[in-house]
C-alpha cells in the first residue's frame, strides 16, 4: 500500500494511467472551450467510464441510511479503478484488471468464536438480514486520497446479535477469501495472505460499521470487495475488509494485515485522525479523488467525531494509532 508512494507524487503519477491518458485524449479532442458545454454527470461519465469487473446485478429496495454526508459522490467510473486490493495487483488499476474472473457465488460468510449461535450465512441469506441501506460516506486512504461512496449495506451489529456473542467476545476477527488460484498475483503482495483485520466488540457494534453488500445501486463489483465486505468510515481505508468469508468473535486483540506488515506504522486502531501524521507524510490533509491536490483538511475520525469519538474516550491517540 505504502511502500512506493509518496502523497506528493506528481497527479500524473498519482491519477490511474488510463484515466489520465482519457482525460489528455478528451481534452485535446474537443478542445478546452467546447469542453466546457460538458457539465456534470455527464462529464464525469465520459471521464471515468465505469469498468465492473463482473456483471453486477441492480439492487432492490435499497432505503436512504443515516449518517451520510451530502459532499459530492466521487465518478464511480473513478472508485472502481482506483482500488487497494493486493490478492489481485498492488497497483491502483490491478483490481480492476485482473479480478474479473474471480467467483463470487456460490458464497457463504462462517461467523463463530464466542457465540452462542454459530453458523453461516450464504449470501442470498445475507441480503435478507435487514432493509438494505445506501449511506454516502467519506472513504480516507492512509495514504492521503480520499473518496466519498454511496454504499449499500446494514449495519454490522444486525448480523452479529444474531450469532449472540458470549460475555467473553471483546474483539471481532476478519478473514477475506484468498485462493491462490484465482489470485495469481498473491505473490507480489508482500504481505501475508489471507488478508486479516479486527476491531473491538463495541466498534464492530457501532451504527456506523457497514456490512457492505453494493455500491452505485448495484451489487458490489470484484474489485471492490464482492460479495461483501467491511466499511469502517471513520478508519483509514485498510480495516475496511474485503470479500469476507470468516468472522470470529474472540476474547484478544486479534492480527491484522498491515499491523504484521509493519507495526511501526499501522496500529490496530488506525482511527483517522489528522494530528498523528503517518512516520513518512503527513495526515493533515488529504487529495479528495479526482482532485489535483492534496489540499483537503482531514478531519477527526474523517468527519464522524460525534457519531464514534466516545468510543475512545480516555484514550492515548497518539499511542493507540
Ligand atoms: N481487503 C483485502 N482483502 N485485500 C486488500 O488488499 N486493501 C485495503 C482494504 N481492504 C485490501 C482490503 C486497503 S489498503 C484499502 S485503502 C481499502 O480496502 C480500499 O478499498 P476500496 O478499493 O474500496 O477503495
Amino acid at each position: 500500500m505504502l511502500l512506493k508512494r509518496s502523497p506528493d507524487l506528481k497527479y500524473s503519477d498519482v491519477t490511474p494511467r488510463q484515466v489520465y491518458l482519457n482525460r489528455r485524449k478528451f481534452l485535446f479532442g474537443m478542445g478546452l472551450t467546447g469542453g466546457v458545454a460538458l457539465a456534470g454527470k455527464n462529464l464525469a461519465n465520459l471521464l471515468y467510464p465505469s469498468v465492473r469487473a463482473y456483471a453486477s446485478t441492480k439492487l432492490e429496495g435499497v432505503v436512504k441510511g443515516p449518517f451520510s454526508t451530502d459532499e459530492k459522490v466521487t465518478p464511480e467510473g473513478l472508485v472502481t479503478t482506483y482500488n487497494n486490493f493486493y490478492e489481485f495487483g498492488t497497483e491502483k488499476r490491478d483490481p480492476s484488471k485482473n479480478s474479473g474472473k474471480f467467483q463470487t457465488s456460490p458464497w457463504s460468510v462462517s461467523v463463530e468464536g464466542e457465540v452462542n449461535k454459530p453458523r453461516k450465512f450464504t449470501m442470498d441469506e445475507i441480503l435478507k438480514l435487514a432493509p438494505l441501506e445506501e449511506r454516502i460516506y467519506r472513504h480516507r486512504c492512509v495514504e492521503a486520497w480520499s473518496i466519498v461512496v454511496p454504499w449499500i449495506g446494514f449495519s454490522f451489529s444486525v448480523l452479529a446479535n444474531l450469532v449472540e456473542p458470549t460475555p467473553k467476545a471483546k474483539y471481532v476477527a476478519f478473514e477475506s477469501y484468498f485462493d491462490p488460484k484465482q489470485m495469481p498475483l498473491w505473490k507480489y503482495a508482500g504481505i501475508q495472505l489471507p488478508y486479516v483485520e479486527g476491531l473491538r466488540l463495541d466498534e464492530a457494534m457501532h451504527p456506523l460499521a457497514l456490512l457492505c453488500v453494493g455500491m452505485y445501486g448495484e451489487t458490489l463489483p470484484n474489485q471492490d470487495g464482492a460479495p461483501v465486505r467491511m466499511v469502517l468510515p471513520w478508519k483509514y481505508g485498510f480495516k475496511s475488509i474485503k470479500s469476507l468469508v470468516k468472522i470470529k468473535f474472540v476474547k484478544n486483540q486479534p492480527q491484522t494485515t498491515w499491523n504484521i506488515t509493519n507495526a511501526h506504522e499501522y496500529g490496530f486502531y488506525s482511527n483517522v485522525n489528522p494530528k498523528v501524521d503517518h512516520p513518512r507524510w503527513s495526515q493533515a490533509r488529504e487529495r479528495r479523488l479526482p482532485g489535483y491536490f492534496k489540499n483537503t483538511p482531514t478531519l477527526m475520525f474523517n468527519g464522524y467525531a460525534d457519531q464514534v469519538a466516545s468510543l475512545y474516550n480516555g484514550m492515548d491517540l497518539v499511542k493507540n494509532y
